[in-house]
């Protein structure tokens, strides 16, 4: 073990023992400490702890080490309620106490826009959950096939290895017990798990949703397989066994891909889609669709959307990457007139009947890359007051933000689920002439180290 003053020039190697005292966060949820003037990250361990660490990996400007033992815990340290919450990768902040996570978050988001767009903006109180557990409507299961049994659950950190999962405390308790029912059932008509390596066997992925307010489930299994083998005899054990399933679906998926989702989708059994609420209105969704995980969370965030959208009932509003439809159907009462662009044909098939399910009218949506059909409604003369942004991980494409600057569009709501990205598309907006209002945190996914913001921009 050793504690001496490490310069720069002096690598550390692989296999050494350091003690370090951890003092920041990575937006992963790794700890950051520090030997000498190097930067070393370790997973599992939070600002305030002392950890002796074994060093992984050693570069030039950083070094990754796994704890060997916590010296000194953090004062907000706590003990995981998951007994896998080390091995699986799901949740990363599991050992953090639920407060101390959401000041992490927020600081995550402020450092987010300091260092990456270089602006200094208003960032507001992170709007946390009150119970933060059982949080998740859907679970995407990889399964496997280990000592005859079959396994299903998450990949092991940052590999593909799958850790088994008899539960999971973010995961609705409807989902565990329909997850315990497949296994079982796969189990027992032997029907296999694919193996990555010798691309053989059947179920690659299990995909499970829950409607908080109707208490169903849907499943989707997708196979490497155009054929699904004893698909009765699994409809029938599955139904029995788990009376709330509504929905059952197959997906094929062939190709040699780490993607979910191949592009062929059939209902086996039950409904086309889950019906879930959020706020007043009621949603259809179909396997493939997107949908927010965190229900109770996503009606505070579509609520701070309404807010920083602060229609009057006389704009005409862009939901740009709307999904099925949800953001702009729930502001959709406040404004004139509502366009909504989705790339995912079946997620605008679902918005289309969101619209009629909940007699919503002078709404259109449209399937096409929000890139090239924002220029087509520019041409077509479209009007457009208010733009509501709200893309994948990824970010906006430039070509999106410039057309959108260029048009004037007098405000902007920008919603997003990674700082990074979204202080870099803020950062260009705010070239283009737009001014930041503020940032809203919003807490949708507990344990995790991922955060939501909402971010109101106006010209
Ligand atoms: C984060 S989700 C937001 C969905 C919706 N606003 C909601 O709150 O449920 C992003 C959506 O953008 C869609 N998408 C991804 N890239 C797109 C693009 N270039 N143009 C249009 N939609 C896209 C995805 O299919 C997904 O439905």
């Amino acid at each position: 073990m050793d504690r001496k003053i490490v310069s720069t020039k002096e690598r550390i190697k692989s296999g050494e023992e350091h003690e370090v005292e951890i003092h920041g966060l990575t937006h992963d949820g790794e700890g950051v400490g520090r030997i000498g003037s190097l930067a070393v990250f370790v997973p599992d361990a939070m600002p305030g702890d002392s950890v002796r660490i074994r060093i992984i990996s050693s570069k030039k400007s950083y070094a990754r080490g796994l704890i060997t033992q916590i010296v000194q815990p953090s004062s907000q340290r706590k003990t995981p309620l998951c007994p896998v919450a080390t091995n699986c990768g799901g949740c990363q902040l599991q050992y953090m106490e639920y407060e101390t996570q959401l000041f992490w978050k927020k600081r995550q988001v402020e450092d987010a826009f300091t260092r990456i767009a270089k602006l200094n903006v208003e960032v507001r109180k992170i709007k946390g959950m009150e119970d933060p557990a059982g949080y998740r409507n859907k679970g995407q299961f990889p399964i496997g096939m280990v000592n005859n049994q079959v396994i299903m659950g998450f990949y092991r950190k940052r590999t593909h290895e799958i850790v088994d999962l008899d539960a999971c405390m973010i995961q609705h308790p409807l989902t565990m017990k329909l997850s315990l029912a497949v296994k079982s059932v796969l189990h027992e008509l032997g029907i296999e798990p694919y193996n990555e390596k010798t691309r053989q066997g059947v179920i690659r992925h299990v995909v499970t949703r829950v409607s908080f307010s109707e208490d169903t489930l849907m499943v989707t299994f997708v196979t490497n397989t155009a054929k699904f083998p004893q698909q009765e005899e699994l409809i029938q054990k599955l139904i029995a066994q788990v009376p709330e399933l509504v929905s059952i679906a197959h997906n094929i998926n062939t190709s040699d891909t780490n993607v979910i989702f191949g592009d062929k989708t059939k209902i086996l059994w039950g409904q086309a889609n889950l019906i879930d609420t959020i706020g007043y209105l009621k949603f259809a969704i179909s396997p493939r669709s997107f949908f927010q995980v965190n229900p109770v969370q996503t009606h505070i965030l579509y609520d701070e959307v309404k807010k920083a959208a602060a229609l009057t009932g006389a704009e005409t509003v862009w939901d740009l990457y709307c999904g099925i439809g949800t953001i702009g159907l729930y502001i959709a009462e406040d404004a004139s007139e509502l366009y909504g662009v989705e790339e995912v044909k079946e997620a605008v098939e679902d918005a289309r009947h969101n619209a009629r399910l909940n007699g919503i009218t002078d709404v259109q949506f449209l399937c096409g890359k929000a890139e090239q059909v924002v220029p087509d409604l520019i041409e077509q003369g479209a009007k457009v007051d208010v733009v509501l942004l709200d893309p994948p991980r990824k970010g906006c494409e430039v070509e999106l933000l410039s057309t959108i600057s260029q048009l004037e569009v007098p405000k902007i709501v920008y919603v997003s689920c990674n700082p990074s990205s979204l202080a870099r598309d803020v950062a260009y907006l705010v070239e283009q002439g737009y001014e930041v209002g503020y940032v809203q945190p919003v807490d949708m996914f507990p344990h995790t180290s991922h955060v939501e913001c909402v971010v109101v921009l106006e010209r």
